[in-house]
């Protein structure tokens, strides 16, 4: 078996027309260094896994991963990183924006300066955003000036998802990463205890030439979601508190929505407060489905279901919330006080009994996954792409 000095992880998502053009691009600039590649494909629906996979089969130094029922980008990256023994591994991306021919100076950096990181930047001389929209060059510096990293260490480009590590370093940090969303440089080196050696190299951002960003909404409130673990993870999940956010927005809603039944519509106090009722818990459940527990996403009939179970559990919770606080009040509390009891009690109830039961984990019993795997290899070889395994829910959030 050969070592490498260097290992390349890409994370994929839709990236079968890139991919095929970037690994020659390495081959091509890295000629004189020992390399293997490593890529992480979240089972993208074009089929990219599939086409790497036959590439393989003639390269023994490129391998894939291929994860079902995960997404992730740091998760991805994190977990190609783990998978090799070579002295360095560099991320970057699918998608050729990243110019892969500053690699050999990255390496070279980090070897000859004995430093744990280098790191591809856009905002150092002879490095550039390109033509990178000017509101994703806004978003960039936000999200920088919100991670305050700049009291961490020397980083121009934290939001770089172009980097080399040195392996020893990464395995020594890997425990405390969160995993969660884009940033898995940002994760390292808030992560990094101590003093942490980084270089950069300049790069100018190239233009995607094929698919689409996969940056958007959900991966922003991804941004905020790490932050927030990186700052109060450790004592309070961070699930918990956007459960709890979510709950807040529901019950602003639920208020306005009661005054405009009672004023506007006329509708009796009672026939206002179930409709409101209703309607906040359908929202609060779209809610968390979509944000709270994105990883464990229930779709299809399982969404409906869902809903059941939220309702269910949530209606209780309300019960015992008013029957709570009730006894509270009875027993002298300030009404402020004996209501904040209430809802916590009941915030603690919903996010405990909704986390087991509408977004438990599915578990499969071991002879039915081995019974599955059967299936799937069972199947001829040309038939690769069409394998569409169920998903196994598995949590991308450690
Ligand atoms: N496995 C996996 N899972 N790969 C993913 C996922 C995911 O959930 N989401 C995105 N990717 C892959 C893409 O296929 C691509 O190779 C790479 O990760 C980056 O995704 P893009 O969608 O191209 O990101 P971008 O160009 O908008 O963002 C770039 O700029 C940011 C700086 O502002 C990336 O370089 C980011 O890493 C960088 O932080
Ligand atoms: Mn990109």
């Amino acid at each position: 078996m050969p070592s490498y000095d260097l290992c390349i992880v890409i994370p994929t998502l839709n990236e079968r027309e890139n991919i095929a053009l970037l690994l020659e691009k390495l081959r091509f600039t890295l000629h004189d260094i020992r390399y293997e590649v490593i890529v992480v494909d979240d089972d993208s629906p074009d089929g990219t896994a599939a086409a790497v996979k036959t590439l393989s089969r003639t390269q023994s130094d490129l391998h894939v991963i291929h994860r079902i029922g995960r997404r992730g980008l740091a998760s991805a990256c994190i977990e190609g990183m783990l998978a090799t023994s070579a002295t360095y591994i560099a991320v970057m991306d699918a998608d050729l924006q990243h110019d892969e021919t500053v690699l050999p100076e990255m390496v070279r950096r980090i070897a000859s300066e004995n430093l744990d990181l280098v790191v591809g930047s856009r905002n150092i001389g002879g490095g550039s955003m390109g033509d990178f929209s000017t509101w994703r060059v806004r978003l960039s510096r936000l999200g920088r000036r919100l991670s305050g990293v700049e009291k961490h260490a020397v980083l121009t480009d934290p939001m770089s998802g172009f980097f080399v590590v040195r392996r020893t370093f990464f395995e020594q940090i890997a425990h405390r990463l969160t995993g969660i969303g884009f940033k898995i440089l940002l994760d390292i080196v808030l992560s990094a205890q101590g003093q942490i050696r980084i270089g950069e190299v300049p790069y100018h951002f190239r233009l995607r030439q094929h698919g689409q960003s996969k940056l958007d909404l959900i991966v922003g409130l991804e941004y905020l979601e790490l932050i927030l673990d990186k700052f109060i993870g450790s004592y309070i999940s961070v699930r918990f508190v956007m459960f709890c956010l979510v709950g807040a927005i529901g019950t602003v809603i639920h208020l306005l929505l009661l005054g405009g039944l009672l004023d506007l519509a006329r509708f009796s106090f009672i026939e206002s407060q179930a409709s409101a009722t209703g309607i906040v818990m359908i929202l609060n459940y779209v809610l968390n489905n979509s944000f709270t527990y994105r990883d464990r996403r229930r779709r299809g009939t399982a969404f409906w279901f869902g809903m059941l179970t939220f309702s269910i559990a949530c209606s209780l919770g309300g019960v015992a919330n008013v029957l709570i606080s009730g006894e509270a009040f009875r027993q002298g509390m300030p009404w402020p006080l004996a209501g904040i009891t209430g809802l916590l009690f009941s915030a603690v109830w919903n996010y405990g009994v909704t986390a087991m039961t509408t977004w438990r984990r599915a578990r499969r019993s071991a002879a039915q996954r081995a019974e599955r795997r059967a299936q799937a290899t069972a199947l001829p070889e040309s038939k690769d792409a069409e394998i569409q395994p169920s998903v196994p829910a598995i949590d991308t959030n450690r």
